[in-house]
C-alpha cells in the first residue's frame, strides 16, 4: 500500500482557465498524486476555477501588484496554503528568483508548442500558433517543463505531439493543442511528483504515467 497523502499544488494563471479546470478535475481521481489547495490569478475577470461555490480557494493578486511586492505576496500565500508545487497555467510573467527559491525549484509550466521550438519572450497565445503555421510545420504540440528565470526553458517533464492540418487557422490549432494540454498536464504533473515527492506520495507507481510521450 502506498501513502494516501497527496502533494498540495497551487495553480497560477490569468487566461481562460481551461488547464486549471482540467487539473482540478484530474485531482478528484483517487489515483491523482496531487490535490489542488489553491487557485491564484492576477485577474478576477479571468476564467479561473475556484472560489465561491467550489471546493477550492481562489485568491486574486491584482494585476497592478508587480515586482518584489508580487513575489512577497505570492510567497506568503504559498506558505499560508502549504504548497508543495506551483503550477503555472496561463501566467504570462517571468517567475522571480525569490519565488523559485522559496519553492525549491518546484514550479512547472505548460507551453503550447514542442519546446525548444516556438518558445521564449513574445511566444504566447495565438502568436505561437501563428508562428507554427508560418513555418509550414506539419506537427506541433504541448510541453510541460520545469520553470527557470528564463521564458520556456528548464527541464522537460512531458511532451505530446499534435498534427497541423493545411486548413488550420491559429485558433483551430490553438483549440486542438489545448485539448491535448488538458490530458498531458495532469499526467506530466503526476510523473513529476512521483519523481520528486516520494516522501509524500510513496513509491507506488501512479496510473497513467506511461501516457507521457
Ligand atoms: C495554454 O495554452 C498554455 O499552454 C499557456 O497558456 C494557455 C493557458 O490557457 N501557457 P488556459 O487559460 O488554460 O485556457
Amino acid at each position: 500500500m502506498g501513502s494516501t497523502t497527496k502533494v498540495r499544488i497551487a495553480i497560477l494563471g490569468s487566461g481562460t482557465g481551461s488547464n486549471a479546470k482540467a487539473l482540478c478535475e484530474a485531482a478528484k481521481s483517487s489515483e491523482s498524486a496531487f490535490s489542488v489547495a489553491l487557485v491564484l490569478t492576477t485577474s478576477s475577470a479571468a476564467g479561473m476555477c475556484g472560489g465561491k461555490g467550489e471546493n477550492v480557494d481562489l485568491e486574486v493578486i491584482p494585476a497592478s501588484v508587480k515586482g518584489e511586492e508580487f513575489s512577497t505576496k505570492l510567497c506568503s500565500l504559498l506558505e499560508q496554503y502549504r504548497i508543495d508545487v506551483l503550477v503555472l497555467a496561463g501566467f504570462m510573467r517571468l517567475v522571480s528568483t525569490k519565488v523559485l527559491t522559496y519553492m525549491s525549484g518546484h514550479v512547472v509550466n505548460i507551453h503550447p508548442a514542442l519546446l525548444p521550438e516556438f518558445g521564449g519572450q513574445g511566444m504566447y497565445g495565438l502568436h505561437v500558433h501563428e508562428a507554427v503555421l508560418a513555418s509550414g510545420r506539419t506537427e506541433t504540440g504541448a510541453t510541460v517543463h520545469v520553470v527557470t528565470e528564463q521564458y520556456d526553458e528548464g527541464a522537460m517533464i512531458g511532451q505530446t505531439k499534435v498534427p497541423v492540418f493545411p486548413e488550420d487557422s491559429p485558433s483551430s490549432l490553438q483549440q486542438r493543442v489545448k485539448e491535448t494540454e488538458h490530458k498531458l498536464y495532469p499526467v506530466a504533473l503526476n510523473h513529476y511528483i512521483r519523481e520528486n515527492f516520494q516522501d509524500i506520495v510513496g513509491s507506488v507507481p501512479i496510473a497513467g504515467i506511461s501516457a507521457v510521450s
